[in-house]
């Protein structure tokens, strides 16, 4: 496990993650991804994707809107609660997340409890503060010309809401039979008063959320179901080592509003133990509020017993940035003088990276060049690299995470093997460019 400081420099060094406009001196809680973390991103969306929705029989995908009409976050319950507390040093007026600042604090932490663990304020030092105060963190906006109360507008604070909207849409489109998932992957938005530890804590960050709908005397089950999926997913699909995942049974007083029983997986970050994914039962409380709201019934009828009832739900959310983060701190090696990213071949931005052993040598350089091609046409996700010298590019390779190097040579040319370096033995072999 690499420390979060060293990962944050491979990340710039390497091409993967840039501060968000990183141009203009960056901007607080906003990350962007660059050539290699797109690739990687990319990967770990569609190993998500491919799992959880294309190799089962009863998910379906949707990709809703990022504005949604704000009645969405008036009936979910986000305008009235979803808030963090927020103190104010009185000295330098440095704002923070009060629950942050005193050690076990729960986000229900009063002025009167924070004020008896009186902290130091992290900027100043001093002990002066004012009263607790709720900050919504969803960021506001305005639709269209006029700015006025009425057309306010939410940028979502979760993608789910985007599923709630259109339970209706699919069931009627689709009429899958129950229990049945609707699945999305996103964009989400939610202005932290304290954004921190790199992309842990962002202020846009890309959610991947299934909202599973279920007969409610299921419930148990189907939770059980979902809580040992997640396992297969982030062990076997993603490779995260079982011994880093730790699961968290939330209390009552520290669930969301919506939630009757959260499970929260840990995982073991450089800076310690935090929140990779959630598991909520978030029973019928959405689909019921929207069925109040609009006045439209969101009703599910059984077609084989004919019982109508209000579907309630199993909600995995995950992510992206978080997942992206787990996967480096877990892959994150050095070894010796060189630093390596262990990560796994569906994983990895690139597969291959070829190279001629010389590259002022043009009858190596050509069939490297084939050597290239074919591997590119059948792999895709392959790299060309001739700059500097072999250690050089070996060096570049490991801190990308690159599985195989093949170098062409001259003997190559005679007998139609290629040397191919492995990436965490460091061991070589001659193959056959056939059987590549
Ligand atoms: N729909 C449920 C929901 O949004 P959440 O626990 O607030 O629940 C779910 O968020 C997941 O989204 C978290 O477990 C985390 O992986 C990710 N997430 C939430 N806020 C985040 C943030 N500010 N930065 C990065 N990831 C975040």
């Amino acid at each position: 496990m690499g420390k979060l400081e060293d990962i944050v420099s491979l990340c710039k060094r390497r091409g993967f993650i840039f501060p968000g406009s990183d141009v203009y001196g960056g901007m607080a809680g906003t990350w962007d991804f660059g050539p290699l973390g797109v690739m990687l991103k990319r990967n770990l969306m569609n190993a998500w994707w491919r799992f959880w929705v294309e190799q089962r029989d009863d998910m379906y995908g949707v990709d809703a809107v990022i504005i949604m009409n704000p009645k969405t976050w008036e009936a979910s319950g986000h305008v009235a609660t979803f808030a963090d507390p927020l103190i104010e040093c009185k000295e330098c007026h440095g704002r923070f997340r009060a629950d942050k600042l005193v050690d076990g604090a729960t986000e229900s932490i009063t002025t009167e409890e924070f004020l008896q663990a009186n902290p130091k304020c992290p900027t100043c030092g001093k002990q002066n503060w004012g009263e607790i105060k709720k900050f919504n963190m969803m960021f506001q906006t305005h639709v269209g010309p006029v700015e006025d109360d009425t057309s306010i507008a939410y940028l979502r604070p979760e993608t789910a809401q985007g599923i709630f909207t259109n339970f209706k849409n699919v069931v009627d489109t689709i009429y899958p039979d129950m229990p049945f998932g609707i699945a999305q992957q996103g964009k989400a938005f939610r202005n932290e008063i304290s954004p921190r530890d790199f992309i842990l804590r962002d202020r846009e960050c890309s959610q991947m959320e299934i909202e599973y709908f279920i007969n409610p005397k299921n419930w148990e089950a189907e939770f059980e179901k979902m809580r040992t999926g997640q396992h297969v997913f982030l062990e076997e699909i993603i490779g995260l080592p079982e011994s880093m995942i730790h699961e968290l049974e939330v209390p009552a007083e520290d669930r969301a509003h919506y939630s009757k029983r959260t499970i929260d997986y840990m995982f073991d970050y450089p800076n310690g133990e935090e929140e990779l994914m959630g598991l909520a039962y978030r029973t019928d409380f959405d689909l019921s509020n929207i069925q109040r709201a609009s006045g439209k019934s969101m009703e599910y009828r059984d077609k084989v017993t004919g019982e109508t009832y209000i579907p309630h739900v199993i909600e995995p959310s995950i992510g992206v940035e978080r997942l992206f983060l787990a996967v480096l701190t877990a892959a994150y090696w050095e070894d010796g003088d060189r630093t390596v990213l262990r990560l796994s071949e569906n994983l990895a931005p690139y597969k291959f990276c070829v190279s001629p052993l010389l590259k002022n040598k043009p009858e190596l350089v050509n069939k490297a060049k084939e050597v290239y091609q074919q591997l590119k046409d059948k792999y895709t996700f392959v790299t060309w690299d001739d700059s500097g010298n072999i250690g050089k590019r070996y060096k570049k390779q490991d801190e990308i995470g690159t599985p195989k190097c093949v170098v062409i040579d001259f003997d190559t040319l005679e007998d139609d093997c290629v040397t191919v370096r492995d990436r965490d033995t460091t061991e070589q072999e001659r193959v056959k460019i056939s059987e590549l």
